[in-house]
């Protein structure tokens, strides 16, 4: 941790999606809440050419279509707290006037304060912007640098990137998100597998059958065109988040809630996934369908053109360690779905013996091993499945069924912000705590296997199944994990 409060936020990008959606209004409600250093200021960057006056305005109207009003408390505080610079990055020209936006606003302690920058551009604009911070004196020790994905499109052209940063900036004072990693649930993970003493001795493959992880999503391309078909949902989704809960599922106990032992255990894990072959991989692309009642159109009709980008993915991945040898992880994500639902099945194995089979019900007794559900979007359930006798006189025999212990987040936790993900990781990149950002050993990692996985692709000629939305991607979904007498949760 480096041990500066920044007082001042420097958010690239100022003016567009992420900020309006997410920046913006998780630095509101932080503000509101009294959780900003009180000194912070905050001043946007961008190519509109817009003064201090338009931001707030454009900040504003962001604040009231994306905040809830109960927590747009302090909404003028805030908005006093900003200030713009317009700025063409993608020339030097105006990094100087930026520079001295930034001192002015950097008040009388500006040799104790320090700088947390955002960067939330177009890739192809982080080398120009590293040049202009350079340039303009702007990446001092007291700089922080936080980015935002797509950090490249494969391995070579994200360590490009991750050369550029670190020209400028040590890996203590670069900040890469993964928005899923300031997911309270995300982070529940942790606390569930190392704060209770129950999971870790049956957490391995003597005992795990498989994990299940699904990211499904009901939106398709929402108007990101060039962007998503360039990318497809490996490398949107599996490349990032998904691999970071797995990371977070399959990781040895860290020695400390602390950056560098969980960012080490969950490098390690990343390191030991072994290459998925093409046959374990499946891809679709979805058509016109229905999803929540609705009729939407098909992903060729929404871009305009056809196309080879996959929509959705499955795969069925290994770790190659001694804890997970034999347990598969089930991986699957993909938009136009028939529902919007992150979670985390660890389907145990069965028990060694039934005493209960010869008891007159055999087969029909209803055993089944116990399952884990981890809910993480939008419930915030725990499941724990457990089999229980069915009442009854036992005449034909004892009769089982599974019953949930089923733990709902929100009522443990009745009077507690659900707060947005990105207010965790503003306020943490503020204090400089790194333990929620991506190591970039860790980024490799991800993008060493998803390569692999490309190349399979390439090197089979798949191309992607179609599906119609509101389904969960294409028939070959269920047939990867049915040939393995799997089911996935639904
Ligand atoms: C982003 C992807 O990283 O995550 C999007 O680029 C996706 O395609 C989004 O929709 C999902 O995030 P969340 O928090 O809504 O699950």
């Amino acid at each position: 941790m480096t041990d500066f409060a920044a007082d001042r936020l420097l958010l690239f990008g100022a003016t567009g999606d992420l900020a309006r959606r997410k920046l913006l209004p998780s630095l509101c409600a932080l503000c509101a809440d009294g959780l900003l250093p009180e000194n912070l200021a905050i001043i946007g960057t961008a190519r509109s050419e817009i003064d201090d006056a338009g931001f707030r305005e454009m900040a504003r109207a962001a604040l009231e279509e994306f905040l809830p009003a109960q927590r747009r408390g302090g909404m003028a505080t805030f908005l006093n707290r900003l200030s713009y610079q317009q700025l063409d990055a993608s020339t030097i020209d105006g990094f100087s006037a930026l520079a001295e936006k930034v001192r002015q606003v950097g008040g009388p302690d500006d040799q104790n304060g320090g700088l947390a920058i955002f960067l939330s551009t177009a890739p192809s604009l982080f080398g120009p912007t590293i040049a202009g911070l350079e340039h303009a004196g702007l990446t001092g020790e007291r700089v922080r640098m936080c980015l935002e994905k797509p950090l490249g499109t494969d391995l070579e052209t994200s360590a490009e990137i991750n050369d550029a940063v670190a020209a400028a900036f040590s890996e203590d004072r670069i900040f890469r998100i993964d928005h899923y990693l300031g997911k309270e649930t995300v982070q529940n993970l942790l606390a569930l597998r190392f704060a209770n003493i129950l999971f870790e001795p049956i957490w391995n493959s003597n005992v795990i059958d498989h994990v299940q992880i699904t990211v499904a999503e009901t939106v398709g391309l929402e108007g990101r065109v060039t962007f998503y078909d360039d990318a497809g949902a490996l490398r949107d989704m599996v490349q990032n988040h998904m691999l970071q809960l797995l990371a977070l599922v399959a990781m040895e106990p860290p020695t400390s809630f602390d950056a560098t032992a969980v960012r080490d255990e969950k490098v390690k894990v990343l390191r030991a996934l072994r290459p998925a072959l093409a046959t374990e991989t499946v891809t679709g692309q979805y058509r016109a369908g229905a999803v929540d009642g609705q009729a939407v159109p098909g992903y060729d009709e929404e871009l305009g053109k056809a196309s080879t980008t996959e929509t959705f993915t499955a795969i069925k991945a290994h770790v190659d360690n001694w804890r997970w040898k034999g347990v598969p992880f089930y991986l699957r994500t993909g938009k136009r779905l028939p529902e919007r639902v992150t979670e985390i099945l660890v389907q145990f194995r069965a028990v060694p013996h039934s005493i209960f089979a010869g008891a007159g019900g055999g087969p029909g007794t209803g055993l089944q091993p116990n399952s884990l559900l981890i809910g993480i979007q939008p419930d915030e359930d725990i499941t724990l499945s457990l089999m229980a006798k069915v009442p009854g006189l036992d005449e034909d025999g004892v009769r089982l069924r599974e019953v949930p212990l089923q733990i709902k987040m929100p009522d443990a936790f009745v009077g507690q912000h659900r707060r947005i993900a990105y207010e965790r990781l503003l306020l943490d990149l503020i204090k400089g705590d790194q333990t929620l950002f991506v190591r970039r050993d860790e980024v490799e990692a991800q993008w060493e296997w998803v390569d692999a996985i490309r190349a399979e692709w390439e090197a089979n000629g798949v191309t992607p199944k179609t599906y119609a939305s509101g389904n969960w991607g294409p028939s070959a979904a269920i047939a990867l994990t049915e040939r393995d007498g799997v089911s996935w949760h639904e």
